[in-house]
């Protein structure tokens, strides 16, 4: 069976970290047996200049047809002021929202190699391996009435609403609640119970659900308190379920715990697995077109594609380890560089990976 991968590139460095990822699909194609077809589209800002849609029909429905969707990233200065219906960022919920990809995996991983890279103390941090997973087709990013308008005496009211239904929240704990079981069997869930009914709500149904994960401890923390904990103690954590913006923020504040958002996969998964998968970094227009952002997030998000959507759990282990011994030979993109290492652009980055790759084959 061959699987076919639709790829959208998108904008900014998303273009340049993608050429990566096709050659590491290439090379796992030729030198690994894996049968693959990839298909390209456009989403985001370009997509917009190409068709006046950030999320054209033919992108959704080669993304609705693929076995699995990788995206780089979408965004940038350039379509800053567009209005808010037909900015790039729309691509991105659009296609979450209508491939139903409610359950988004954020991990972060801090690297042995990296632990310079990161703001923290390396003892706050060393070992850090913590899951954040995101409800990510509801809540406030998608809740209606949304909007602003026009008030009698000339102010404008705007707003945004907090929806939740119980079985939304099951299905993400669910998902939450069996990944917790694969690894460390604790799961922390985020909330503001104590401020927000909708919350208060999500609450109560964890609690439900963890009736049927007798092995998974459950603990309920409040969200600014998470955030806090996640830069005091965050080893403290295996894996934590929360709100599409809780999510959000809290997934960035845990990605730079590694040193570098530029080093972390995610995937966007549906109820049958199937996915998206992402690097977490957005499309830097600071440094697009340069030929040096880290392509490691994007070849990770291949082997979460691997493992999650495509049933090639060894294939997804061997680029883990070939990423692994990348650091070890010194090599850093511009965003991981420390002293004593050699610097070296995307294209270097990724075909070192490959070589490592085809190294441990032979
Ligand atoms: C993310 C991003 C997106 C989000 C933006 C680009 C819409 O920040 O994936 O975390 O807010 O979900
Ligand atoms: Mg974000």
């Amino acid at each position: 069976m061959t699987h076919k991968i639709a790829i959208l590139p998108g904008d900014g460095i998303g273009v340049e970290i993608i050429v990566e990822a096709r050659k590491l699909l290439d090379c796992l194609r030729d030198d690994f047996g894996f049968a693959v077809e990839t298909e390209e589209a456009l989403v985001g800002g370009c997509a917009y200049d190409a068709t006046g849609t950030p999320l054209p029909e033919a992108t959704l429905t080669l993304a609705r047809e693929a076995d699995s969707v990788l995206l780089g990233a979408v965004g940038g200065p350039k379509w800053e002021s567009l209005d808010i219906s037909v900015r790039p960022e729309r691509g991105l919920l659009g296609l979450r929202a209508e491939l139903e990809l409610f359950a988004n995996l954020r991990p972060a991983i801090l690297y042995p190699q990296l632990a310079d890279a990161s703001t923290l103390r390396s003892d706050v941090v060393a070992g850090l391996d913590i899951l954040i997973v995101r409800e990510l087709t509801g809540g406030i990013y998608f809740g209606q009435p949304r909007g602003v308008e026009k008030l009698a005496d000339g102010q404008r009211r705007g707003y945004n609403t907090l929806v939740y239904t119980s079985s939304e929240v099951e299905r993400i704990g669910r998902v939450a609640f069996e990944i917790a079981q694969k690894r460390g069997g604790r799961l922390c869930s985020v909330d503001k119970a104590n401020v927000l009914e909708c919350t208060e709500m999500w609450r109560e149904v964890m609690t439900e659900v963890s009736a049927d994960y007798p092995d998974v401890e459950l603990s309920h923390m409040y969200v600014d308190n998470a955030a806090m904990q996640l830069v005091r103690a965050p080893k403290q954590f295996d894996v934590m379920v929360t709100t599409n913006m809780f999510g959000d923020i809290l997934s960035d504040c845990a990605a730079m715990l590694t040193g570098s958002i530029g080093m972390l996969p995610s995937a966007s998964l549906n109820a049958q697995n199937r996915g998206m998968y992402e690097p977490i970094h957005g499309s830097a227009p600071d440094i697009a077109g340069q030929g040096v952002a880290n392509p490691l997030a994007t070849l990770l998000s291949v082997a979460m594609m691997l493992r999650y959507s495509l049933g090639e759990p060894a294939l997804a282990e061997r680029i883990d380890r070939a990423v692994s011994v990348v650091l070890d030979q010194g090599l850093r993109t511009g965003d991981i560089m420390s002293t004593g290492m050699r610097q070296v652009g995307s294209a270097e980055m990724g075909d070192a990976v490959i070589t490592a790759l085809r190294a441990d084959a032979s």
